[in-house]
């Protein structure tokens, strides 16, 4: 089947089945860029709220310029990959700077902090039509099995093969940003990593995995995918202040900030613990124990609704509500 009719079957099925998202209605460059930023490692469904909130707060590049960096986070807090924001937040005031024009091209979005190929192909297509593929798991995983290629879903041969596959698709097509869309959302609703619903796929017939085994492809990723982390923290509170030190550059969530750790081997005597809390971040599984120091003398304490918290620090303080 050629590239012409394979996207125009996309396209019908995407105008029948697309979900109706927040950044689907009243499109413009903006509202794409902070959704396509917010989608990187975080499902639709988790970032509908976030997305919401942050329009309702920075509706246009202009307002996210002018914000400080504090407020920024405290509305990304949630969404995890910190690093994301602080570049967004930085390419904002670059854009003003620069006289406030949004560029128009994929070229131009390359050139912004924090936009890489995929964002920079998601934004061109979706708000100015440029045919340009992009490639994200969906589509990699979407490719894989249409194609029957013996790839891992991490090898760097498998996403080239995606982007040539969907880029003779996305050049075929009259509307390049709602086949990119298409080639997603098939991914995320119907061709899935656990269950692929051939019976739904405009794709059914042309897909060399039609009535074979989709779900074996891709191959399954060497790497391992989580590490488990045991951290301690010491808790303390005086007068509604209480002990919060800011996260260092170089961790989970620069900027952000939590009770501070206990180095090992340091002295616990006096100290109470609290509980334990689980947190997920980057592929890591933390296990943080609280211990409440009952003799803090109140020295750099915060008014903990004046900072930016992590999700673990605010998980911590959670067991200090409760103690
Ligand atoms: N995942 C990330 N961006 C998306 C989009 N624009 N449509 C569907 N799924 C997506």
């Amino acid at each position: 089947m050629d590239s012409a009719t394979l996207s125009a079957r996309l396209l019908a099925w995407y105008a029948r089945r697309r979900r109706d998202l927040p950044w689907r209605r009243d499109v413009n460059p903006y509202r794409v860029w902070i959704s396509e930023v917010m989608l990187q490692q975080t499902r639709v469904e988790a970032v509908r709220p976030f997305y919401e909130r942050w329009l309702a707060r920075f509706p246009d590049v202009a307002a996210l310029a002018v914000a400080e960096e504090e407020e920024v986070l405290r509305y990304w807090a949630g969404l995890g990959y910190y690093r994301r924001a602080r570049m967004l937040h930085a390419a904002a005031r670059r854009v003003v700077a620069a006289g406030g024009e949004l560029p128009r091209s994929r070229a131009g979005w390359r050139e912004l902090p924090g936009v890489g190929e995929y964002t920079s192909a998601a934004i061109a297509s979706i708000a100015f039509g440029e045919a340009v593929p992009v490639v994200d798991g969906n589509v990699k995983r979407l490719a894989a099995r249409f194609l029957a290629l013996e790839l891992a879903a991490d090898d760097r041969a498998l996403h080239r093969k995606a982007e040539e596959w969907a880029g003779q698709l996305v050049v075929a097509a009259p509307a390049p940003g709602d086949l990119n869309q298409a080639l997603m959302e098939l991914g995320a609703t119907v061709c899935t990593p656990r269950a692929a619903d051939c019976e739904h796929c405009p794709l059914v017939g042309a897909c060399a995995s039609t009535g074979g085994d989709p779900l074996a492809r891709p191959l399954p990723t060497r790497r391992p995918r989580w590490r488990e982390v045991r951290l301690e923290h010491r808790l303390a509170r005086r007068d509604g202040r209480v002990l919060l030190v800011q996260c260092r550059e170089s961790g989970w969530t620069p900027g952000l900030w939590e009770p501070p750790r206990l180095a090992v081997g340091e002295d616990r005597s006096g100290l109470i613990p609290l509980g334990t809390v689980r947190h997920v971040i980057s592929r890591h599984r933390i296990e943080a124990t609280a211990f409440l120091d009952p003799g803090w003398d109140g020295s750099g304490g915060v008014d903990p609704e004046r900072v930016p918290l992590s999700g673990l620090g605010r998980k911590l303080l959670g067991l200090l509500d409760r103690a």
